[in-house]
């Protein structure tokens, strides 16, 4: 539906755009067969199981109870390969790192549906004693495997992972009783996969969102967050913010009521508050706007996505300074680093470190309430403006069909993600950062911008070539992805 033509403020009980539910069961058939675990999933048994979990212990009504007060949520990444360490981990970041929300990573076979390596890590990891799977391999330890995980522990446990297909991972995962399903058919396909088709991917994820949505109809809450960072590197917010608010709407198609939207930390104080804001005022906005009303929205800040200093006095800097524009941007989670960032997966101590690093800045930074400055109120009109025109475009594209819009936008290069491996994506998406740090856009491509937006940027940028004395290049990029782990936000020359 287009999202200027809709007035109506009553919550249509369904949708066109809902998978029915003959087209459902009958692909669940399938997807079921993909590996000899999911024969194990049953969904009446998958009902009544989550029926009796702790409502403590459900994603959503954490979110729920937490934006209430206020309050903002820490949650650590964190999965290894055997079910007893991956418990005694999520154990010791529940006790040691006080993390409020726990996730359960998934490893990288899994992500790309290669179950038999899966298993071979699982053999390897038993033999050696040690973790030789980077994630927990949800579909390889099946519903019984997945149930020991979230009954051990006694906060709502969350699957993330970068899966372009995880239809079986999202049908175990629910009958295992995690709660929430972190994902999209752009934001799991576009950086993590070069070849997958969209349309295969939002169809995919479309299958995803039903299921969650077909759990709400039982009265089971699943709660679901797109994947705000994409590739963690000078992304502009109106670009990941785009694509959220799109696999948003995609979601809320499908049924899903719980949605948490996430942004990852670019650097710029000013433009990463108004980010957020924005965030939260566009989406809940095209949401209604295209008819929904019945929906639970919140926020999620990633701490900084892209390198990381080695040196772990630095990164804890680098962790804290990301809490404190979480906070200035009352961000309702956030995802947390750990010092051992730069070198790969953490240690369970680095990884409760870093959470208790988190806590104590949210504590401090309790009651102060966002950051409000005449920076902030540019960048957020800027930014909305930015949002608005390209999503208009994308919506128009599709004749107001979000997914055949989405894959007609990546066509034309209106959506474009800097560095994405993708070759879905143009990647004619230049960014840069200007003179105080806000990532701008060097080059557009064929994303759509109002001309004196467009100057806007270009004169950001003239500013601080003026400023180092050289002229706005390529050199500057290269420069600012590799900047913090060097200790500073711009890469200026030296
Ligand atoms: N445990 C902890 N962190 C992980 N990450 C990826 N896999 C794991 C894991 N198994 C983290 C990376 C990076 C982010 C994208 O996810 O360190 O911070």
């Amino acid at each position: 539906m287009m999202l200027q033509e809709v007035t109506s403020v009553a919550m249509p009980a369904t949708n066109g755009r809902m998978i029915s539910l003959d087209a459902f069961h009958a692909q669940r058939q399938e997807v079921l067969q993909a590996w000899p675990t999911g024969a194990a999933v049953n969904l009446d048994d998958a009902v009544s199981y989550q029926r009796q979990i702790d409502p403590r212990k459900r994603f959503s009504n954490v979110l729920r109870e937490a934006a209430a007060r206020r309050a903002m949520l820490i949650q650590p990444r964190a999965g290894v390969a055997l079910i007893e360490d991956h418990v005694r981990l999520l154990k010791y970041l529940e006790n040691e790192g006080e993390a409020d929300l726990l996730p359960t990573t998934v490893d990288a076979y899994t992500r790309q549906n290669r179950y038999a390596e899966a298993a071979k890590g699982i053999e390897k990891s038993m033999a050696s004693g040690t973790s030789l799977l980077n994630g927990f391999p949800i579909v390889n330890h099946g519903v019984d495997g997945c149930r020991r995980v979230t009954e051990a522990v006694n906060r709502p446990v969350q699957v993330r992972h970068g899966t372009p297909d995880a239809r079986l991972l999202a049908e175990i995962s629910l009958a295992g009783g995690f709660t929430s399903f972190e994902g999209g058919g752009i934001s799991y396909n576009i950086p993590y996969a070069k070849s997958v088709p969209l349309r295969k991917s939002l169809t995919d994820w479309q299958y995803v969102d039903r299921l969650c949505g077909w759990y709400g109809e039982q009265g089971i809450e699943v709660n679901r967050e797109p994947f705000g960072p994409l590739t963690g590197t000078l992304v502009p917010p109106c670009i990941s913010h785009v694509i959220g608010i799109l696999e948003g709407l995609l979601a809320l198609e499908q049924g899903v009521k719980s949605l948490t939207l996430g942004y990852g930390q670019g650097g710029c104080v000013p433009q990463d508050v108004a980010a957020l804001l924005t965030l939260r005022k566009l989406a809940d906005e095209s949401f209604r706007a295209a008819g929904f009303a019945d929906f639970h929205l919140t926020t999620v800040f990633h701490q900084w996505m892209g390198g990381f200093p080695e040196d772990e006095s630095r990164a804890f800097a680098v962790i804290s300074w990301g809490t404190m524009v979480a906070c200035l941007a009352g961000a309702d989670k956030i995802i947390v680093k750990t010092p051992h960032e730069a070198m790969g997966v953490p240690s369970k101590e680095a990884n409760a470190q870093g959470l208790r690093a988190t806590r104590q800045i949210i504590n401090m930074m309790a009651d102060q309430g966002c950051l409000n400055t005449e920076a902030v109120t540019r960048e957020q009109a800027v930014l909305e403006r930015e949002v608005r025109g390209i999503l208009r475009k994308v919506l128009e594209l599709g004749g107001g069909d979000v997914r055949e819009g989405t894959i007609a936008a990546f066509e034309a290069g209106v959506l474009d993600v800097p560095f994405a491996p993708s070759m879905q994506c143009r990647g004619k998406l230049l960014p840069m950062r200007d003179n105080e740090g806000c990532i701008r856009m060097f080059s557009r491509g064929a994303v759509p911008l109002d001309a004196d937006l467009v100057t806007f940027h270009r004169e950001r940028l003239e500013e601080r070539a003026r400023a180092e004395g050289r002229t706005v290049s390529f050199q500057m990029v290269t420069d600012d992805i590799y900047a913090i782990s060097k200790g500073r936000l711009v890469g200026r020359p030296r």
